[in-house]
């Protein structure tokens, strides 16, 4: 509900700065500039966080620096320090996006293959609504699929033999799952909660896999970088370190611990360094953009 979403950010935005502050052992004028996602995103949620980091930014003479959600997911990788090497092949994987993308050198991307439906943490959410295990359904299907079977269900697995093409669709499979249940309820069978979760999870991730190290391979990716909520996905992380290891050895993996890989501020104000020392400032009439891409400043 983005109306309650809203205003829950006015709620707790303020307090949670202050708490940041205090917990860095900083004051707001000892800071160099606010960074804000300006996009994409829910539209009230978004608008409440310009207008602060707005406020903060005029009222303790900072410059304000604009960054896009979706690139600062990538940072979350240069948080590591890992030693990118190119071309790269990068996978971004949130409640919103499913992305593939190509990168010849440090920043510059090109989209390979996108969803065509649903994103995949999003079909996380959505099963695990339709089995009642709660918000956000990812972290709570990750772990009990840990004691279901992968192989007890076979569920579809969207657009695996378009040779060199590479886009996702996701809802059919969730849609597999809804009426696996349905049937499962009415005919009085009995089903395996933990099965049902092990078999979607597999059949998502084999898509997720199977396209990025087909990209990987057809661009010859020096390095495969994963990024957003879904990348702390452990059966993703672990088939994509055993395919890669197996189809593309000499290709570098890099996966960002978990707490960087769910949204955080630490990626954004990552993004926002490299724009900080440009002097690329946004001004005071920034506004919100909901549906900015992944390419998009
Ligand atoms: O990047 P993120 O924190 O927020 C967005 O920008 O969307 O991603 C949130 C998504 C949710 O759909 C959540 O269910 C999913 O990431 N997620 C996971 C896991 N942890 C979070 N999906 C699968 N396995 C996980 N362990
Ligand atoms: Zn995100």
């Amino acid at each position: 509900m983005p109306e309650i979403a809203s205003r829950q950010h006015l709620v707790v935005l303020n307090p949670l700065i202050e708490g940041a502050l205090r917990q860095a052992g900083v004051k707001l004028h000892d800071l160099n500039a606010i960074a804000v996602a300006h996009g994409p995103g829910l539209v009230g949620a978004l608008l409440v966080g310009v207008a602060t980091a707005k406020a903060l930014a005029y009222a303790a003479r900072l410059p304000l620096i604009a960054v896009n959600h979706l690139q600062a997911h990538l940072y979350a990788n240069h948080l590591c320090g890992f030693d990118i090497k190119y071309p790269a092949v990068i996978l971004v994987v949130s409640g919103g996006h499913t992305e593939l993308l190509y990168s010849e050198e440090p920043g510059s991307i090109t989209l390979l293959g996108h969803t065509r439906d649903d994103a995949a943490g999003e079909a996380f959410d959505k099963v695990a609504r339709a089995l009642e295990l709660g918000y956000p359904g990812g972290p709570i299907i990750d772990s009990l699929a840990e004691k279901g079977n992968p192989a007890a269900i076979d569920f579809p697995r969207a657009l695996m033999n378009e040779e060199g093409r590479f886009d996702f669709s996701f809802s059919g499979l969730k849609t597999a799952v809804i009426n696996h249940l349905y049937h499962a309820r009415r005919q009085g069978h009995q089903y395996v909660i933990a099965d049902v979760v092990a078999s979607f999870q597999e059949a998502l991730v084999d898509a997720l896999v199977e396209k990025t190290v087909s990209a990987a391979k057809a661009h010859k990716a020096a390095t495969v970088l994963i990024a957003g909520g879904v990348a702390a996905n452990s059966r993703l992380r672990f088939k994509l370190k055993e395919r890669l290891g197996h189809d593309l050895p000499y290709a570098g993996l890099y996966v960002p611990p978990l707490e960087l890989c769910t949204d955080n501020a630490a990626m954004i104000a990552a993004a926002a360094y490299p724009l900080y020392r440009q002097g690329r400032y946004a001004s005071l009439d920034l506004n919100a953009y909901p549906g900015l891409g992944m390419g998009d400043l």
